[in-house]
């Protein structure tokens, strides 16, 4: 599987002009990279950009699109109605966008968004032919009590997440999806997890998906990633690429993560 890099603007940056400038700038550096036959890289900006930047997408030119597309932070699982604040996966899909996050520790924390809000999420969105990027990951206070309890909590939002969503498996575009298994305490702290911990926990994670998913899907791993640490993590054959937050807001910072990732993986496959 390619590896994918995931860029989460989370809510950034300030203005429309910024944020096609940046969007501007990250392809550029993917271009220059020559990297992107081997590795995937998918950007996902606030809402409120999303038909801005999936103009400045469609612009590209052929090359500078392949293995480069747009991702929705979230999304929700009516298509329409009465539901103040959300977008529907169908509005998505008509702006180009083939990615979206579910279930990032952010929203279930500041949001209250739970196991089975989360789970009607990539039900609609998998169901509507969308890629999901499920998260999933442990508080602090959970880890301190050591890996056993770590992969305990993440196994429940797993089976939460995804109950019932595999009678429906024949459907779905399962190639696309991803659980990025981001540790809470990693995010955006400069304290990443130990890669071979995190290795080990996608391990596990792939073990505890829906029969016949594990193959088929992308571990990630998030939390304090940049071009310094990338290769730490995605050297392991378990972890399949990295959510980024913090540092893909930086171009140069993001173009060299997925330059690095994707260059390695060429020199690897030339030497085969
Ligand atoms: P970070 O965020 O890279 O800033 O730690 C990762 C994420 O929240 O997806």
């Amino acid at each position: 599987m390619r590896k994918l890099l995931a860029a989460n603007w989370k809510e950034n940056p300030g203005s429309e002009a910024r944020a096609r400038a940046l969007f501007h700038a990250v392809a550029e550096k993917l271009t220059e990279s020559h990297s992107r036959s081997a590795a995937e890289a998918v950007i996902c900006p606030p809402d409120i950009y999303l038909d801005a930047i999936a103009g400045e997408y469609r612009k590209l030119n052929r090359t500078a699109k392949r293995g480069l597309s747009i991702g929705a932070q979230d999304v929700f699982w009516e298509e329409r109605g009465a539901f103040t604040g959300e977008v529907g996966p169908a509005m998505l899909q008509r702006l180009g966008i083939r990615y979206v996050i579910v279930g990032h520790s952010e929203r279930r924390r500041y949001l209250h968004e739970t196991d089975a809000m989360v789970n009607r999420k990539i039900t609609r969105a998998l169901r509507d032919g969308l890629r999901v990027i499920l998260c999933v990951g442990e508080p602090a206070a959970v880890r301190s009590k050591g890996i056993a309890a770590a992969r305990r909590f993440v196994k429940n939002q797993i089976k939460k997440g995804l109950t019932g969503v595999e009678r429906h498996g024949s459907r779905f575009p399962i190639g696309g999806f991803a659980v990025a298994y981001e540790p809470i305490w990693a995010i955006g702290t400069g304290k990443s997890d130990n890669p071979k911990d995190a290795a080990e926990m996608a391990r596990f994670i792939r073990r505890e998906l829906p029969r016949g998913w594990g193959s088929r899907t992308r571990i990630l791993y998030g939390g304090s990633v940049d071009s310094g640490n990338v290769l730490d993590f995605v050297e392991y054959n378990e972890v399949d690429g990295a959510l980024v937050g913090g540092a893909s807001l930086r171009a140069g910072e993001f173009g060299a993560m997925v330059a690095k990732v994707g260059g390695r993986r060429l020199l690897r496959r030339q030497r085969q």
